[in-house]
């Protein structure tokens, strides 16, 4: 079975991660998936609202490290960065389900939803530093402007997770939900969208987003070059290893 499952019904396509085994990390395969998928929604008049979602326990772990390792992201048309550059420019409404962890982009990519459902047990973590790394999405633009400059580094430098409340409260989640419940609720919401005015919605979220998007594509493109840098320097290379040997990193020499 794929990876990624694709379902369309009363005009929102459900498009579901679907490799629990691993967490629902996300290989290069799943991002040109997720970017075909988009982008062929985009001129689909069947197609009015997306959802992403995943399981009730995971929603997503972030980037297959093991593709990291040995698949790389090479420049700007790479899977990787295809799929941020549909999720940051999708023009028709876009959707999410949360429930348990959401790593990197796991996380970085809800920051280009429209509106977001937590599970109570979901948990967002962005441990690119502790990878070695730095931020992508744009989220080292957007999210000073959304929890304030010193939230922002607590999450961005030290790593450490927040829960489905705190989402809640800084308004990267819209409803905190029951993580069976999380699918469903996500599904109903956007079935109503789906019922109103494509063009009204279309152009009304086109307006909320045009005073930033110009900055946010500029700063995904500098975040993606530093990040290309990062992923071949020692530091990196280290996390990976020390993931894939389950221990704990030694950074002490890099
Ligand atoms: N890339 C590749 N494999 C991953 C993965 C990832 N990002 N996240 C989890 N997996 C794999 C694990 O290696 C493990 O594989 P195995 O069964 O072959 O050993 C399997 O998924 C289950 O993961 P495990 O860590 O045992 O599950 P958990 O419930 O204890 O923890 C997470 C879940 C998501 C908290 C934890 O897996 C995690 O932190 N993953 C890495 C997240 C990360 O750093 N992502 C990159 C962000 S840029």
């Amino acid at each position: 079975m794929s990876d990624i499952l694709s379902h369309t019904e009363g005009g929102v396509l459900t498009l579901t991660f679907n490799r629990l085994e691993k967490k629902n990390s996300i290989t290069q395969a799943m991002y040109a998936a997720l970017a075909d998928a988009l982008s062929l929604a985009e001129g689909q008049a069947a197609v009015r609202v997306v959802l992403l979602q995943g399981h009730a326990t995971v929603f997503c772990a972030g980037n297959d490290i093991a593709d990291f390792q040995n698949q790389p992201p090479q420049g700007p048309d790479s899977p990787v960065h295809r799929f941020l550059r549909a999720i940051a420019t999708f023009p028709k409404p876009l959707l999410a389900a949360v429930c348990g962890p959401a790593v990197g982009i796991g996380t970085t990519m809800l920051l280009h939803c429209d509106l977001v459902y937590a599970g109570d047990n979901a948990a967002f973590a962005l441990p690119f530093v502790n990878l070695g790394l730095c931020p992508e999405a744009a989220s080292s633009l957007i999210l000073p402007q959304m929890l304030g400059y010193h939230r922002a580094a607590e999450a961005l430098l030290l790593g450490e997770p927040f829960m489905a409340e705190a989402a809640l409260e800084v308004g990267l989640a819209n409803r905190v939900l029951p993580p069976t419940e999380v699918n469903a609720y996500a599904q109903s919401r956007a079935r109503k969208l789906a019922e109103k005015p494509i063009g009204s919605l279309i152009e009304t979220k086109r307006l909320m987003k045009q005073g930033q998007q110009q900055a946010v594509l500029q700063q995904m493109t500098e975040e993606g070059a530093v990040f290309g840098r990062l992923l071949q320097g020692p530091a990196a290379r280290e996390a990976f290893a020390a993931f894939m040997e389950k221990r704990k990193p030694d950074f002490s020499k890099v």
